[in-house]
C-alpha cells in the first residue's frame, strides 16, 4: 500500500472523533472519503497532511513513518473546501508559490504556471486576483497550485461543495481526468454519495468516526455490509430476515448464519421486479414518473418498497402486484443502529 494509515484514534476530550481508522491509498488510486457530516472525514485528511495530532497510530507512504515529517516537508498537494488562495497574490503567483519557495528557476516556474492554466482551462487568467474569479475558476486555480509541485499524494476536502450543481459537475469530471492523467494518488473528501460514486476506485464510508466499508463503488452500492452503508448509498429497501423467510425463502440461501434480528436484506428499487397480480400480497400506493425512470410505491404486509424500472410497466395505483427478487441480487447487512 503506498499510503497506509494504521489505527489512528483522534479525541477531544472523551469524545472520539477517529476510533482506530486504518486505510489506505494505493499509487494511482483515486480514494474517496465518504460520510455524513461530523464523522472525522476533516480530521482524518488533516491528520495524514501532518495538520492535525492524532493521539495514536500511524502514517506511512512508502513505509516511512511521517509522524515527526512536519506538514510542508511531506510533499503533498492540498485542496480545502472554501477557496484558499492566498488573496494578495495573483493566480500565477498563487500556482508558482510551492516552486518558488522550492527555489526553482524562475523561467522553469512560468512555463509550468502557462502549462498549469492550459490544464485547467484558464489560460487568460494569470494576472487576475482571487477576487476577480468566480467560486468555481478559484478552485481550479487551487487545484493547480496543489498539483503544480508534484505531490506525492493529493488531498481533496470537499472541493467542490461550495459550487453550483453544474460546475460542480463539471469540475468533477475535470478532477478525474486530470488524476487519472497524471497518476497522482489521491483521497478526497465529500459526503455527497453520487460524487463518490462517480470519482472514485475506491469509496471509504465513515461513519462516528470509524469506517464502515471500503470497496469499489459497486461493491458499496451493490454489495453493502452494513445498514449504515446501504441507507447512505442511496435508496435501500429493508427486509427483515423473518418476512424474508415467509415470502421470499429463496434469498436465504447467502444468508450469513445468525439470529433472525442480527441481519436485513437490502435490495435497491431497480433489483425488484413488480408484476400485476390480482393474488398478489402487494399494492401500488403510488407511481411517479421521473424522467428516465418510472418509481413506485409499493406496500406489502410488512412494510413498504421502493422500485424502479426504466421502461414502461403496466401496473396502476391501487393494483395487486406480487414482487420478484434474485436471490444474488440481495445484500444481507448487519442491521446494527444506524
Ligand atoms: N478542534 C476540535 N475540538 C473539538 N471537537 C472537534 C474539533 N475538531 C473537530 N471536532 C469534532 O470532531 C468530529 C469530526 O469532525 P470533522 O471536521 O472531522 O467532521 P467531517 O466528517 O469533516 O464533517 P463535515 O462533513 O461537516 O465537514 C465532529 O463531531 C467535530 O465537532
Ligand atoms: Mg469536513
Amino acid at each position: 500500500m503506498y499510503l497506509n494509515v494504521q489505527n489512528l484514534t483522534k479525541t477531544y476530550g472523551n469524545f472520539y472523533a477517529l476510533d482506530n481508522v486504518s486505510i489506505g491509498v494505493e499509487s494511482h488510486e483515486f480514494v474517496c472519503l465518504l460520510g455524513p457530516s461530523g464523522c472525522g472525514k476533516t480530521t482524518l485528511l488533516r491528520i495524514i497532511a501532518g495538520l492535525t495530532q492524532s493521539n495514536g497510530g500511524e502514517v506511512r507512504l512508502l513505509g516511512e513513518n511521517l509522524v515527526n515529517l512536519p506538514a510542508r516537508q511531506r510533499g503533498f498537494g492540498i485542496v480545502f473546501q472554501s477557496y484558499s488562495l492566498f488573496p494578495n497574490m495573483t493566480v500565477a503567483e498563487n500556482i508558482g508559490y510551492g516552486l518558488k519557495i522550492r527555489g526553482v528557476l524562475k523561467a522553469d516556474i512560468q512555463a509550468r504556471i502557462t502549462s498549469l492554466l492550459g490544464t485547467i482551462k484558464l489560460p487568460d487568467v494569470a494576472e487576475r486576483y482571487p477576487w476577480q474569479l468566480s467560486g468555481g475558476q478559484q478552485q481550479r486555480v487551487a487545484l493547480a497550485r496543489a498539483i503544480a509541485v508534484d505531490p506525492r499524494l493529493l488531498l481533496l476536502d470537499e472541493p467542490l461543495s461550495a459550487l453550483d450543481a453544474k460546475v460542480r459537475g463539471e469540475l468533477r469530471t475535470e478532477i478525474r481526468d486530470l488524476q487519472r492523467s497524471l497518476g497522482i494518488p489521491t483521497l478526497m473528501v465529500t459526503h455527497d454519495q453520487e460524487e463518490a460514486l462517480t470519482l472514485a476506485d475506491r469509496i471509504i464510508c465513515m461513519n462516528h468516526g470509524r469506517v464502515e466499508q471500503s470497496g469499489t463503488p459497486e461493491d458499496l452500492y451493490l454489495r453493502p455490509t452494513t445498514r449504515f452503508v446501504a441507507d447512505f448509498m442511496g435508496v435501500s429497501n429493508l427486509i427483515e430476515t423473518r418476512y424474508v423467510r415467509e415470502c421470499l425463502p429463496a434469498l436465504l440461501e447467502n444468508r450469513p448464519a445468525g439470529e433472525d434480528d442480527a441481519y436485513i436484506a437490502c435490495i435497491r428499487p431497480e433489483q425488484i421486479t413488480i408484476i400485476a397480480d390480482e393474488n398478489g400480497k402487494a399494492t401500488v400506493r403510488a407511481i411517479s414518473f421521473l424522467g428516465n425512470l418510472n418509481r413506485f410505491e409499493v406496500t406489502y404486509p410488512a412494510g413498504r418498497l421502493i422500485v424502479e424500472t426504466h421502461g414502461h410497466i403496466n401496473v396502476s395505483e391501487g393494483q395487486r402486484v406480487r414482487f420478484e427478487i434474485r436471490p444474488e441480487d440481495c445484500s444481507w447487512v448487519v442491521s446494527g443502529a444506524v
